[in-house]
């Protein structure tokens, strides 16, 4: 995945690009590196390990410049070390690289720029963009890039510079995102806005086959022809303050609290309860489209893919359509059957997850339409999607995704209801009442919040465990997923979640006093077949955690703990009940001491296949 960020302009350069490259850290973070320009000299710093190395270093030992490129790196070709490190060069020194993706025909180009003279010191598949600029370098960079990324096959977002041809960055891209901030007298590129929003709020998204030329003045943009184009500029209204901690000890359990704030913004002015109805014009389909629509495919990876499952039960029962969820990098190589009457939905955090972004190009040919479920506005997801419907979750830092879970559940159940009221499936009076329940999400997520201490303080019995089971049914399926995801993904536990039906086809046989049992059992449609599930496991010994309704009084002479959640309208139970998981994940991986914003081998956008 990684991060490229660079800096033209009056600021002190290695203090912003340092700052940036935080900011992007949870793209990559096995080793990162800066390359600076003084006067007509290159100089470039890499290290192993986080950002906080290479600050070390450059406190240390420091560079100055007036204009650079920075890099976090997120291994694919070549081990993490301080060699594979960006910036990568050229044979002179003197152009420099930093990339974010994949060049597939990086052997070929190898093997040719070798046969010509070049040298090569590193494993990296970049290395081949600094040789080829290089060889068609002659005094502009600008052409030298276009010339080089018409031979490069793949995936890239690249920024290049050269202190033969001065104070110009030139960026380039085709499938990973890069960003052009124009500021006063300053302009910066980066991965995404975050780095870019504390210098400046009016930004340029490139589109694939797009470039950029930065100087310390703007940008000018053009396609890889070399076709000038006239690019829009957007103002971003989110606030750099929004990237901090707040008093938290980690970003992940700020955004867990954060959830309340999330669904409320996440339904402002999509409600009107004195119409009863759900406002989604701007999702921008004509009634037409939806009205045709016989069947919906929901298409994510990782935890998007868990609030597609619960999009999933959302469509079927609110919109009375047909649903399926498909993981993305499944989908894209599968002979998936669709029509005109089929809707897509796309949904991802950072509109930017390659496989996702495949599959809405393959689907988007042959369906009635695309609709996006993004937290990033104007990422490339959204802007090839036909229709978006924004999750209004703010910047997500930690790389477990938390408060995008419920925004994205927030999103589907207001398209589900949309649905099913253009189609006509739901009378006025349903979908006033999940309106008005949805309305009080809010409150009721911060009653399970006030709770917080009673969860940690039971995650501190479990800390030393090694293996967990989630069980649920139907809508709290997709809750015991994702908490079981969360587990997995910040403390390295080993933890699996299955639907309650299926742990006799196989779980059942690890159960033991040793693999404790999570379930998530809300008073619903299912919950009678979850106490034949608990029984199942407590004649084996197990150890049984619940979330359940606090009006429940039955459930707690069935399992061992109880973490209550307020009583809710069924289908809205995960918005509620994921909500301890996380927090149970969250400090169990605290208590371990885990790393738990930036996990190990993760990364919050995957950008490559
Ligand atoms: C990565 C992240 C996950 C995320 C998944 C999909 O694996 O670590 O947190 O759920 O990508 O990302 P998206 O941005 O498409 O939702």
């Amino acid at each position: 995945m990684c991060g490229i960020i660079g800096y033209i302009g009056p600021k002190s350069l290695v203090p912003v690009l340092v700052e940036g490259l935080k900011k992007l850290e949870y793209r990559g973070y096995d080793s990162a590196g800066v390359a600076v320009v003084d006067g007509g000299a290159v100089s470039i710093r890499r290290v192993l390990g986080k950002i906080a190395v290479l600050e070390e270093s450059l406190r240390a030992d420091p560079l100055r410049g007036s204009y650079g490129l920075g890099h976090t790196r997120w291994a694919t070709h070549g081990r993490p070390s301080e060699t594979n490190a960006h910036p990568h060069i050229d044979c002179t020194g003197e152009l420099v690289v930093v990339h974010n993706g994949i060049i597939e025909n990086y052997l070929d180009l190898k093997k040719r720029l070798r046969e010509e003279g070049h040298r090569f010191r590193t494993e990296t598949d970049t290395e081949v963009i600094a040789h080829l600029i290089e060889k068609h370098f002659r005094g502009d960079l600008g052409a030298a890039v276009r010339t080089a990324a018409a031979e490069l096959e793949g995936a890239f977002a690249v920024a290049a510079i050269a202190s033969r041809d001065p104070r110009k960055i030139v960026v380039a891209k085709n499938g990973p995102p890069a960003v052009v901030g124009l500021g006063d007298g300053e302009t910066i590129v980066s991965s995404d806005i975050n780095p870019i929003l504390v210098h400046t709020s009016k930004v340029v998204f490139l589109e694939d086959g797009e470039m950029a030329v930065i100087d310390g003045n703007g940008a000018k943009f053009t396609d890889f022809r070399g076709i000038p184009l006239d690019k829009k500029v957007e103002t971003i209204g989110w606030n750099p303050l929004m990237i901090e901690k707040r008093g938290f000890k980690h970003f992940m359990l700020k955004e867990i609290f954060e959830q309340p704030e999330v669904i409320r913004d996440t339904l402002m002015g999509r409600v009107s309860l004195d119409a009863g109805e759900v406002l989604l014009d701007e999702i921008g389909l004509t009634e037409g489209v939806l009205a045709k629509v016989r069947r919906a495919v929901v298409i994510a990876c990782g935890t998007s893919y868990h609030a597609g499952l619960a999009g999933q039960i959302f469509l079927e029962t609110l919109a009375k359509i047909p649903a399926s969820v498909e993981y993305a990098s499944e989908f894209r190589y599968r002979d998936f059957l669709m029509d005109k009457e089929t809707l897509v939905v796309v949904i991802s955090q950072s509109g930017e997850t390659a496989d996702t972004l495949a599959a809405l190009r393959a689907s988007k040919p042959r369906c009635a339409a695309v609709v996006a479920v993004t937290n990033a506005v104007s990422s490339s997801i959204a802007r090839e999607a036909h229709g978006v419907l924004y999750t209004h979750a703010g910047p997500e830092i930690g790389v477990a995704a938390t408060k995008t879970f419920t925004a994205q559940m927030t999103a589907l159940a207001l398209l589900a209801l949309d649905l099913g009221q253009k189609r006509g499936a739901l009378e006025a009076k349903d979908v006033l009442g999940i309106l008005e329940e949805m309305q009080r999400l809010p409150h009721k997520v911060e009653r399970v919040l006030s709770r917080a201490k009673d969860v940690e303080d039971l995650a501190a019995r479990f800390v030393s465990f090694s293996h967990f089971l989630y069980l649920g049914r139907w809508v709290s399926f997709p809750a015991a997923l994702e908490g079981a995801l969360k587990l997995k993904e910040i403390s390295y536990i080993h933890a699996e979640a299955y639907a309650g039906g299926e742990m006799k086809h196989g779980p059942i046989a690890l159960i033991d006093e040793k693999m404790p049992t999570l379930v998530v059992v809300p008073k619903d449609r299912v919950y009678e077949k979850m106490l034949s599930n608990i029984a199942e496991i407590k004649a084996r010994a197990g150890y049984i955690l619940a979330v359940a309704g606090e009006a429940d009084a039955e459930i707690a002479r069935h399992v061992d703990v109880v973490l209550p959640v307020p009583e809710v309208h069924p289908l809205l139970s995960p918005f509620l009940t994921v909500v301890p998981l996380q927090l149970f994940a969250y400090d169990i991986a605290a208590k371990r001491g885990a790393d738990v914003d930036q996990p190990r081998n993760l990364a919050k956008s995957v950008t490559v296949e």
